[in-house]
């Protein structure tokens, strides 16, 4: 598997003290609220089970399936759920997500978690491409803004691989070319 990684671009390290900053802020900005985090599925299931113990405040936690049809690396701007959220009213949502690319899904997520009556919804996410958006959208909480390339590991994937490695690379262009 290391051979298809280009460069490291997160060491397992340096993604445990982002997380760690995250986890203190969120600690901080919801003593007084309800908290519930919510994930999205598979991408965020590595932050969302590390980030949720550097939380030090009960909380609830669900996940959600959604998908963005479209032809290639371009979102089409249909998101479908795949697997909905319960009750969320008068809960104090957190999104957690992976990435933000396109901004596209999570638009969509959030308006529908907004409508289902949450009392307040705000977005986490361990990655940000701000280069990428296209959706008037942005993350509340970011672990770290990251360049426009594709990256793997730490939830990550490319064609369902990779997720499980424990640092953050960017994938040889040879693994995509070679499809
Ligand atoms: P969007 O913001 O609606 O365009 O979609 C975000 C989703 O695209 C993320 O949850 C990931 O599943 C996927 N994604 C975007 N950029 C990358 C990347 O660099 N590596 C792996 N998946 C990515
Ligand atoms: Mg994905």
């Amino acid at each position: 598997m290391e051979n298809d990684i280009k460069a490291v671009l997160y060491s397992e390290k340096e993604i445990k003290e982002t997380v760690e900053k995250l986890g203190k802020i969120i600690t901080e900005e919801y003593k007084d609220k309800n908290l519930m985090l919510i994930g999205l599925l598979k991408g965020s299931f590595i932050f969302m089970s590390d980030l949720a113990r550097q939380i030090d405040l009960p909380c609830k936690v669900d996940f959600m399936v959604a998908s963005s049809y479209g032809s290639g690396t371009m979102s089409s701007g249909t998101v479908k759920i795949k697997k909905d959220i319960g009750d969320v009213s008068g809960w104090d949502v957190l999104i957690v997500e992976d990435i933000i690319d396109s901004g596209i899904t999570l638009k969509y997520v959030s308006e529908h978690i907004k409508n289902k009556g949450a009392k307040s919804v705000k977005i986490c996410t361990m990655f940000n491409k701000k280069e990428r958006r296209m959706a008037d959208i942005d993350a509340d909480y970011t672990g770290k803004n990251v360049p426009d390339e594709f990256i793997v590991g730490y939830g990550l994937d490319f064609d369902e691989k990779y997720r499980n490695l424990p640092y953050v690379g960017i994938l040889n262009p040879g693994v995509y070319q070679d499809r």
